[in-house]
C-alpha cells in the first residue's frame, strides 16, 4: 500500500454547527450555513488532494426531531447547494449521489436530488449525501429487498453473503471508507455507515464543522496513515 496516497473515501459527520453558532450568539441555522460553506471548502480541497469519494451526514433519520425552523433551514440550504452545484457541475468536476430515505423530503428537493444524480458523470470526486439517512434503516432496507428477491425466486436465502448484501446498500459499487471523521469533540458513530464502517478508522477532533480547514483535514490524513490498519490479521 502507498503510504503518501490520501483515502480513496474519506467519510464526515458535520457536527457541532449549532455550538458555533451559540458561541456567537446567533440562531442554530447560521451555524448551518457556516457548515454548508465548511463543506464547499473541504470538497474542494478533496479534489485538490485526490481523494475520490466523500460521504457527509447531511440529514439523519433521527434530525426530523428539531424544530421545523431549523429543518427548514438545512432543507433550503442544501437546495441552494443543489442548484449552485448542478449549474456548476463541469466546472467543478463533482458529481453526486444521496444516501437515504429522499420520499420525505420536499417534491422540489427530491427532484433536486434527482436532477443531480442523473446529470452525474465519471467526474473527479464524488460526494454521498447523507439525507434522511440512517445506518441501522439501511441495513433493515438492504435485509427486506433480499428477502423480496429471495420470495421472488432471485436467490435463495443461503447465497447471501456479505459481498451480496453489500450490493443491496445505498453504497452499492462504492468502496468503503478508509477514514471517517467525526469533529467537535462527540465520540459516537450516531448511526453513520454502521455497515461500511467494519475497517474503517476513525479521527475525532476537537474542532467545529463550520471551522474545520484544509489543514484539519490534512492532519486527520495524517493519523489515518500514522495507524497500522491490519484488517484483523496481524
Ligand atoms: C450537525 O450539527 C449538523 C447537522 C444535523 C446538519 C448538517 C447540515 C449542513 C452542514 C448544511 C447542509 C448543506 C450542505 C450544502 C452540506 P449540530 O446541529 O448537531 O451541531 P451541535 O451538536 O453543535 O448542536
Amino acid at each position: 500500500m502507498d503510504n503518501a496516497a490520501p483515502p480513496q473515501h474519506i467519510a464526515i459527520i458535520m457536527d457541532g454547527n449549532g455550538r458555533w453558532a451559540k458561541k456567537r450568539g446567533l440562531p442554530r441555522t447560521a451555524g448551518h450555513a457556516a457548515g454548508a460553506e465548511s463543506f464547499r471548502r473541504i470538497a474542494n480541497y478533496c479534489r485538490t488532494l485526490g481523494v475520490r469519494y466523500l460521504t457527509v451526514y447531511a440529514f439523519s433519520t433521527e434530525n426530523w426531531k428539531r424544530s421545523a425552523d431549523e429543518v427548514a433551514g438545512i432543507m433550503r440550504l442544501l437546495g441552494r447547494y443543489l442548484r449552485e452545484a448542478l449549474a456548476d457541475m463541469e466546472k467543478n468536476r463533482v458529481c453526486f449521489r444521496f444516501f437515504g430515505d429522499l420520499t420525505k423530503l420536499s417534491p422540489e428537493l427530491q427532484k433536486l436530488c434527482h436532477d443531480a444524480e442523473s446529470l452525474s458523470a465519471d467526474y473527479d470526486v464524488q460526494v454521498n449525501f447523507c439525507l434522511n439517512y440512517g445506518g441501522r434503516d439501511e441495513i433493515v432496507r438492504a435485509a427486506s429487498n433480499f428477502a423480496a428477491d429471495v420470495a421472488a425466486g432471485k436467490y435463495r436465502p443461503e447465497e447471501l453473503t456479505e459481498e451480496l448484501l453489500s450490493q443491496y446498500m445505498y453504497s452499492r459499487d462504492i468502496p468503503d471508507p478508509e477514514l471517517i471523521i467525526r469533529p467537535s469533540g462527540e465520540l459516537r458513530t450516531s448511526n453513520f455507515l454502521l455497515w461500511q464502517s467494519a475497517y474503517s478508522e476513525y479521527v475525532f477532533m476537537n474542532v467545529l464543522w463550520p471551522d474545520f480547514s484544509p489543514q484539519d483535514l490534512d492532519q486527520a490524513i495524517e493519523e489515518y496513515h500514522r495507524r497500522n490498519r491490519r484488517f484483523g490479521g496481524t
